[in-house]
């Protein structure tokens, strides 16, 4: 599909949701460049972002988080997908606002927990009782990405091209 894209497509949601497989698959479907904000941040940091909260801290992912999402906003339309925690910021939501379209990739606790629950990669997730921590961060963003422009729910059935052209066609 040969379509100019005005703006970057900003993919928001929780860690699971599948903003990195799904926005991968729009940016193919468009024609268009995929980024993705974890991706730059471990390329800069060559560093795991695990290690990055561990040496240095959250707070200083989420200031390295917001530099490249307001640089990669510059730099011409993408699709970009951005980590789970990046839409809680005010400076992010006013960045993306500014300059790009966000949607939120909407999933349930369920969906979420059966795809992060084998994989150790999540530092907010290394609790005694990760569930329960999933579904602490579920409920306390969810009225953060309701600021999103645009929602698209992420289902089991759904396959990922199903779910691109649901994104593309929003
Ligand atoms: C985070 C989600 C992760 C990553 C970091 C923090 C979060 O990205 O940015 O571990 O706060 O939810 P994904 O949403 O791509 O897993």
């Amino acid at each position: 599909m040969a379509l100019q894209l005005k703006k970057t497509v900003v993919m928001v949601g929780m860690m699971g949701a599948g903003k990195t497989a799904i926005g991968r698959a729009v940016a193919d479907v468009l024609g268009v460049p995929f980024m993705d904000s974890d991706e730059e941040i471990v390329r800069a940091a060559q560093m795991e972002i695990s290690e990055i909260f561990e040496r240095d801290g959250e707070g200083f992912f989420r200031d390295r988080e917001h530099e490249v999402i307001s640089r990669l906003l510059e730099e011409g339309p993408c699709i970009l997908s951005t980590g789970g925690g990046a839409f809680l910021a005010e400076r992010n939501r006013d960045v993306v606002s500014e300059k790009g379209v966000s949607v939120w990739l909407r999933a349930d606790l369920e969906l979420l927990w059966s795809r992060v629950r084998h994989k150790d990669t999540r530092p907010l997730l290394r609790t005694p009782d990760p569930k329960a921590t999933l579904t602490e961060l579920l409920t306390a963003r969810q009225p953060h990405y309701q600021n999103a422009d645009l929602v698209v729910d992420s289902r089991e059935d759904y396959s990922i091209p199903d779910m691109a052209e649901r994104v593309v066609g929003c």
